[in-house]
């Protein structure tokens, strides 16, 4: 692939995603020399920086990442392409001192127009910029002009199509790339390959073979410093209207006719559409909220949520648990069990596809009794280290009568870190080169949110009704597994360590 020259204007260039991902990623894909010597980075907040302040700001964030990774000469290539616009951004008269800075660094390092614009600042900033952006001439360079946008994409769908027609006033579809982390995981990048690249798998993805599929994403922290956000938004918008749905689609999607982007996300956008939607009085048989008390994570003490936020009253939701169904040929009847929330027992993101039982033939004729017997049960675990499992039944060796389910390891990657820059890596380079697979189009937005909306209205209208507490540091509310039950298998413990890579 041919790697473009590039511009980037960081939005939010002195704000924590720019600080803990953005930097260390483009620092990488410069180490790695995909990037040496072909980008600049114009930074804009309303920080009173100079550009050394800032190229102090980065250095720092780099090397809080990779230790001692920017220092001496070494530093001084890489951070000299760094600039600072102090400004408040979305103003017109700002907006020319903006483009009067791109000029001078496109000509500084002879680049050739190509932009990316990424907004890692809060929604209501969106339409304002692409606004200015556009009057202001600074998307008519001779390259290419891509904006990046950090979730969350609206609130509900109506305050999404608003967000997307600004958008969609300076930029092309095409040109928007609406970022979704989860998307930048090895692993969850690996399910299409999985999936399609191997016999062994494809010809048993659907409902005749397969039982239920489960999606973990739990966290051990809490919300951290973004509380107002999270205050508004809860887990619901925060993780389910994208990670996880985004999940969901790359395990239920079609095979593509081709694997091109348009294509794959064409057959993305129509397991999503297939979702069941619930009417809000449906909402209680199918997913349960919790928010977290006061306990124990990880050895730690930590206060409760709503301690932690300052509101004794809040009733946004810390956990999500839910049943899905997908109402097409492939999915009918199979129930895709999703689960996230903080402060629970562990960080882990699992997809564990459970596959039908046999008929109990071998331990009928050999007159065992008991149990039953385990199902395979296929297992993509994305974090906190990588790997695939297949599980099966062998003859325990001792006893020729006895079973024992025990575990294929098929692949196993290094431990990898949390909400890793290397997903963003991953996705940074996509943009520059221009590849939208692994980014939500608009569709796609469009039909997470129409299955979120009715749920979202039944949490808001419900307040402190059915909110179940759990303590930190537990497995959740036991009312997700009541959920479960109902509708298919419980869900696997986040405690025991042999789960779910073995019964
Ligand atoms: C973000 C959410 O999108 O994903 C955070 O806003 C969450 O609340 C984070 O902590 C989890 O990402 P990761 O990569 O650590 O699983």
């Amino acid at each position: 692939v041919d790697v473009p020259d590039v511009l980037f204007i960081f939005f939010g260039a002195t704000g924590d995603l720019a600080r803990r991902k953005l930097y260390p990623a483009l620092y990488e894909l410069w180490r790695s020399g995909e990037l040496r010597g072909r980008m600049a980075v114009v930074g804009v907040s309303r920080r009173p920086f100079d550009d050394e302040a800032y190229r102090e700001f980065v250095r720092k964030a780099v090397n809080e990442y990779r230790p001692f990774a920017l220092y001496g000469e070494a530093a001084s290539s890489f951070l000299e392409r760094f600039f600072f616009l102090s400004a408040d951004v979305g103003k017109p008269e700002e907006t020319a001192k903006l483009a009067a800075r791109i000029a001078e660094v496109e000509e500084r390092f002879s680049l050739s127009g190509n932009r990316v614009f990424y907004l890692s600042i809060a929604p209501q900033h969106f339409a304002p910029i692409a606004q200015s952006l556009r009057t202001s001439g600074l998307l008519e360079s001779r390259g290419f002009r891509r904006v990046v946008i950090e979730k969350p994409f609206g609130w509900d769908l109506r305050s999404a199509r608003e967000l997307n027609a600004a958008l969609l006033g300076a930029f092309d579809e095409r040109d928007i790339y609406r970022i979704d982390h989860y998307l930048g995981k090895a692993m969850v990048q690996n399910i299409a390959v999985l999936r399609f690249a191997n016999l062994l798998f494809e010809p048993l993805w659907n409902r005749h073979y397969i039982a239920q599929v489960e999606i973990t994403a739990t966290e051990t922290v809490g919300v951290g410093d973004r509380k107002g956000y999270y205050e508004a938004a809860g887990a619901l918008r925060d993780m389910v209207q994208n990670h996880i749905l985004q999940m969901v689609a790359m395990v239920a999607m079609e095979p593509p006719g081709r694997f091109e982007p348009e294509a794959i996300r064409d057959e993305k956008v129509k397991a999503l559409r297939s979702l069941r939607i619930y009417r809000p009085e449906e909402v209680p048989l199918f997913v349960v909220r919790g928010q977290y008390r006061s306990g124990v994570t990880l050895g730690e003490a930590v206060p409760g949520y709503r301690e932690e936020i300052g509101n004794p009253s809040s009733t946004t939701e810390t956990y999500v648990a839910a049943v899905l169904f997908l109402e097409n040929f492939r999915w009918w009847g199979v129930p895709f069990l999703v689960r996230t929330g903080k402060r629970l027992a562990r960080k882990r993101t699992d997809i564990v596809i459970h596959f039908h039982t046999l008929p109990l033939t071998v331990k009928a004729l050999s007159g065992i009794e008991g149990e039953e017997l385990a199902p395979n049960r296929l297992i993509l675990r994305v974090q906190p280290d990588e790997g695939i499992f297949l599980t099966f039944n062998v003859r325990a060796s001792r006893s020729p009568f006895q079973l024992v389910p025990t575990a294929m390891e098929l692949s196993r990657g290094e431990a990898i870190g949390f909400n890793t820059p290397e997903a963003y890596e991953r996705l940074l380079y996509d943009v520059v080169v221009g590849d939208p697979t692994n980014f939500t189009r608009w569709d796609e937005v469009e039909a997470a949110w129409r299955w979120v909306d009715p749920i979202a209205e039944f949490f808001a209208a419900a307040g402190e009704e059915g909110l179940a507490f759990y303590p930190a540091g537990s497995e959740g509310p036991e009312e997700a597994q009541r959920i479960a039950r109902r509708h298919g298998l419980p869900f696997t413990s986040l405690v025991d360590e042999r789960a779910p890579v073995l019964p």
